[in-house]
This record gives structure tokens, C-alpha cells and sequence, in this order.
């Protein structure tokens, strides 16, 4: 503070140097609270720095939990489908009308449908955990541990035909069809069998069967008793009318003998008559062959073969080359003619449908079949279309009268082919095969 004695100018250079102290003061207390708020800062990041890491690792904890969440939802979703499908599944099997069983590799009895208990007569309980040869015939036990050795390879067999035997004992046909069941890996831990009862099914094939072997039977003894009667007709034909045409002829012969020169008029009616005789016998001698060809019964078929061939020619204008077997061959009559006849109705189709320049035709033997194969360079036919027709039918009916099986191979712009093939017999002994044993 200034005394009265100190110059004014001392006292205000004592006031600056106070208001200096007390500006240093000052300027200290800011450093000092700005280090403070420095340091308060730091920590402020610090801390924020802190919470930040926290913030992530509470957002990375939740997207986790959020992730389990949707995934067991999704599991539980894909259980629900799975049990949904699988109760489907069940309803199914119960109401099937094919009895549905599944089995381990072993053969035991896993499960076992409404419709296998009606099939079989066991009920469920009676049925699960025994043995399957419970419903297999001793007989086929066998088989039914070879197919399972098959499901074991993951194989699946399909539609096999096969008999159980039901808890009364009878017997019942069934077509089985066996598939793996797998685990999710692909491995094969067992079977399921469905099975559906054909008897009515089989039933009613073997009758069919009986009624096509008695048709065959039939179509044969028709067959058998229209050659025995065209050959009847023939031999009149020719004995008959053959014989009285000849005897005119003799007669007309004789009278032109007899009648004088100058009856001109009478003579040339008597040669035109003679001459119209002739034309008779030959025109009776054609039908006969076209009934029954003799050469058939005399030669054999090769022989009738090449004479029909050479006919056909003549008739038709298309070439037929023949080509025949050197080795003998004896053959029932009943397969030559059938063989003959077939030939025939080649030929015929040939000349009717194929607009054909040439026909080629062999007979051989192959085994023991004899192949009878007609081929034409016509423009063919659809093979597999319907037909209502019976000359195809004819001599595949006639093929397999003689035990024999017929072909015919065709298609549009490459001709026709015919293959028959009958077993033919060697023991000439046989007194049909005798007959009928000729050269080719
Ligand atoms: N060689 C062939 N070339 C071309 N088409 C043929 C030949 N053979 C048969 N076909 C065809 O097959 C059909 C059936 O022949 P199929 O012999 O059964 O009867 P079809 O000759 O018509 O009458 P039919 O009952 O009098 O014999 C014929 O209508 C014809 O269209
Ligand atoms: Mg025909």
C-alpha cells in the first residue's frame, strides 16, 4: 500500500506488480485447471473407449443369441414338418391296401400294416419282432435270404412275383416289391416290403393261358381238317372231273375220226371243243396245286417252296430267288404244310401290299430249328401299328401250332422281312416225320 511520503509514480509501479502477481495467479490457476480438464478429458475417452468395446461385445452377445434363437425356431420348425410328414407317412402305410412291412437285415419284423394282417391273418403284435420266414414257404426261404443279402447292397428289387403262406396255412401268390431303408448317411439298416395279392390276377392267367392252348388246339385241328379237305377236293378235282374231261376228250377224238371232210364246219367245232378240253384239264390241274400242291406231299417242302416261288414269278413278274438247305431235314407233315402255307401267304402279301421288285427267300437250318426267312425290297409297313387283318395273325397262329415262333420285321421305305424257325426232327422213324423227309 503507498505512504503519503512515496512519489505517485512508486505507488502505481507497487499496484502493477500486485495485479502481475495476481494476473500470474490467475494464469496458473488456468494451466492448473486446464491440466485438470485435460485429464478429465482422457478419462472421459477412456471410459467412452471402455463402453464402446462394452456396446460391441452386448451387440455381438445378442446377434448370437439371436442367432441360436432362429436356429432351434428352425429346428423346431423342421421337427414339426418331419413329424407332420412322418404322420402322414404312417396314415398312409395303415390305409394302404398293399400290405407294407419293414424288416431289419436280419429278416426280423420291424412293422407291419392293417392290410398284412388281412393278408397273412397274423395281427401286428403277433407279428413284429418274429422272423419274416414266418409267411416264406420252406421252400423259398432261400430266395428271400439271397434278396435280403441284395437289400443289404442297397439294390432294389422290383415287382417279384412269389408266395407267402398266411397264419392259416394256404397259400397266397403276391408280387413283393423290396427297397433299402437307409439313415440319412446312406447306410442300409433295412427293408420295406409291399406286397399285393395277385391270385385273382394269376387266376385269371392261367386260365387265359388254358383258353389260348385250346384255341391252339383248336385252330390246329381246323387247320388240320381243312388241309385233310382241300386235299379230299383236289384228289376229285383231279380223279373226277380230271378223268371225265379226258374221257370227252377221247370221245370228241374218236367222232372227229369219224366225220367226213367236207363237214368242215364240224370238224374245226369238234378241234375248238378239244382244245377247250385241254384248257379244262390244265385249269383243273391249277386248282388242285392251289388247293394242295402234290409236289408237297411228293417232293417234300423244299420242292414246294421252289415250285410256288416259281409260280409266284411267272404269275406276278417279281423275281423270286430261292435258296435251300443242302443238309437233309425230315419234318412232320403238319409243320411242312404249316411252313407251306405260311410261305404262301409271304407271297401273297407281297404281291398284294409291297410293290416289291424282287423277293428273296431261304430256307436253312439253325440248330436245331428249320428258319424259313421272306424278304421283300418293298416299301414296307408300319410293323407296330393295329392291325385287324389275319393273314399275320394266320401264320404266327400257325408257327407256334408247330412249336414254332413267327417274326416280322418292317418298317416304311425298307421292305418286309419274315422269319419263321420250327424245330425240326431228325428221327426219320418217326412215322409223320417219314412222310414228310425230304431233301432241300
Ligand atoms: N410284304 C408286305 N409289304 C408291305 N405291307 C405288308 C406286307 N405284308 C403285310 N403288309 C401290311 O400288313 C397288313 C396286314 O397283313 P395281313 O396279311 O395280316 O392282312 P391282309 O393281307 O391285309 O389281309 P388278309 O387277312 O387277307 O391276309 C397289310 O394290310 C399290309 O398293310
Ligand atoms: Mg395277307
Amino acid at each position: 500500500m503507498g505512504s503519503l511520503a512515496d512519489p505517485p509514480g512508486l505507488e502505481r509501479r507497487g499496484a502493477s506488480e500486485g495485479t502481475q502477481r495476481a494476473m500470474l495467479n490467475i494464469l496458473d490457476d488456468f494451466a492448473d485447471e486446464k491440466r485438470h480438464l485435460e485429464n478429465s478429458q482422457q478419462a472421459m475417452l477412456n471410459i467412452l473407449d471402455d463402453l464402446d468395446t462394452e456396446k460391441i461385445k452386448v451387440e455381438v452377445e445378442r446377434a448370437k443369441v439371436e442367432l441360436i434363437n432362429r436356429h432351434l425356431q428352425d429346428e423346431v420348425g423342421v421337427r414339426k414338418r418331419a413329424e407332420k410328414a412322418s404322420s402322414r407317412l404312417a396314415a398312409i402305410v395303415a390305409s394302404s391296401n398293399d400290405a407294407i412291412i419293414s424288416e431289419s437285415l436280419d429278416g426280423t419284423i420291424l412293422s407291419w400294416n392293417r392290410s398284412a394282417e388281412r393278408l397273412y391273418g397274423y395281427t401286428e403284435a403277433e407279428a413284429v419282432g418274429k422272423s419274416i420266414m414266418l409267411i416264406v414257404p420252406p421252400e423259398l426261404r432261400g430266395e428271400t435270404r439271397k434278396m435280403l443279402a441284395r437289400i443289404a447292397q442297397a439294390e432294389l428289387i422290383e415287382r417279384h412275383d412269389t408266395v407267402r403262406v398266411r397264419k392259416d396255412g394256404s397259400c397266397v401268390d403276391v408280387s413283393v416289391t423290396l427297397s433299402p431303408i437307409k439313415t440319412p448317411r446312406g447306410e442300409v439298416i433295412g427293408a420295406s416290403a409291399i406286397a399285393r395279392d395277385i391270385t385273382t390276377q394269376k387266376r385269371a392267367q392261367v386260365e387265359l393261358q388254358r383258353h389260348r392252348e385250346q384255341l391252339r388246339a383248336l385252330t390246329k385241328r381246323l387247320e388240320r381238317a381243312s388241309e385233310e379237305e382241300r386235299a379230299r377236293v383236289a384228289r376229285d378235282l383231279h380223279d373226277d372231273i380230271g378223268q371225265l374231261l379226258t374221257a370227252v376228250k377221247m370221245d370228241l377224238i374218236w367222232i372227229g375220226k369219224r366225220v367226213p371232210e367236207e363237214e368242215r364246219e364240224a370238224r374245226q367245232r369238234l378241234s375248238a371243243s378239244v382244245q377247250l378240253i385241254d384248257a379244262g384239264v390244265r385249269s383243273v390241274r391249277t386248282i388242285c396245286s392251289g388247293l394242295r400242291p402234290s409236289i408237297l406231299d411228293d417232293l417234300g417242302l423244299a420242292a414246294a417252296i421252289e415250285w410256288q416261288a416259281n409260280e409266284f414269278s411267272s404269275r406276278t413278274g417279281i423275281a423270286c430267288r430261292v435258296a435251300l438247305p443242302a443238309p437233309k431235314f425230315a419234318l412232320p407233315s403238319d409243320h411242312a404244310t404249316a411252313l407251306f402255307r405260311i410261305f404262301q401267304e409271304c407271297l401273297t402279301n407281297v404281291s398284294r401290299h409291297a410293290r416289291a421288285g424282287s423277293v428273296d427267300v431261304s430256307l436253312s437250318r439253325e440248330g436245331e430249328d428249320l428258319v424259313l426267312i421272306v424278304q421283300d425290297d418293298g416299301h414296307g409297313f408300319d410293323g407296330a401299328a393295329p392291325s385287324s387283318s389275319l393273314g399275320i395273325l394266320g401264320m404266327k397262329e400257325r408257327a407256334q401250332t408247330c412249336g414254332g415262333e413267327f417274326e416280322i420285321i418292317s418298317s416304311i421305305g425298307k421292305g418286309t422281312t419274315v422269319a419263321v424257325r420250327v424245330p425240326f426232327y431228325t428221327d426219320t422213324a418217326s412215322q409223320d416225320a417219314k412222310a414228310d423227309a425230304h431233301r432241300g
